[in-house]
């Protein structure tokens, strides 16, 4: 008890005038990384999609969103947000600016914190569909 509230007090940084004091509860976490109902709405392919959008929604669920999905125990959605700030959604379902370059290359290739993954585990088909899902929103 006593350490953590040397914890708190040490963490309690000046920010001009204000004091900034960081929030680690578990529902102050939760609230940070969680999608609105709207962009959680967003995920799942509207009506009109392709097959191919959504068949590569399907391989998106099964192979990426548990480390891309939201919520604050999502470890990939937790640090896009931190990384991008802002700049672009950390949800990389709802992302407008993704190539198929950019995918293939986090998806393929080994990089900090991803998996890379075998064309045994995604076919080269599966890429198709995975990027036609991925671009979906990306402006034609
Ligand atoms: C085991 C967890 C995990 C899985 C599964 C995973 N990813 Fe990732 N992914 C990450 C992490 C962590 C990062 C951030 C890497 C970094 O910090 O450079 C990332 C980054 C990315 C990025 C880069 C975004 C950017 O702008 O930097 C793309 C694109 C991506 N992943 C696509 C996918 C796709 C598509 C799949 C499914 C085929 C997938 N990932 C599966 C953990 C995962």
């Amino acid at each position: 008890m006593l350490f953590s509230v040397c914890l708190a007090a040490s963490l309690a940084v000046k920010a001009g005038d204000k004091e900034y004091k960081p929030d680690f509860s578990p529902l102050a976490m939760a609230s940070q990384y969680s999608a609105t109902d709207e962009q959680i709405s967003l995920i799942e392919p509207d009506h009109n999609a392709s097959a191919s959008v959504i068949r590569g929604y399907e391989i998106y669920n099964g192979k990426c969103a548990m480390c891309h999905s939201y919520g604050y125990e999502k470890g990939a959605t937790l640090r896009l947000e931190r990384r991008y700030q802002g700049a672009v959604p950390a949800l990389i379902a709802l992302r407008t600016d993704l190539s198929r370059q950019l995918i293939e290359t986090f998806v393929r290739k080994e990089t900090v914190g991803m998996p890379p993954f075998r064309i045994t585990e995604i076919s080269p088909s599966d890429m198709d569909d995975l990027v036609a899902y991925l671009t979906r929103l990306n402006s034609k």
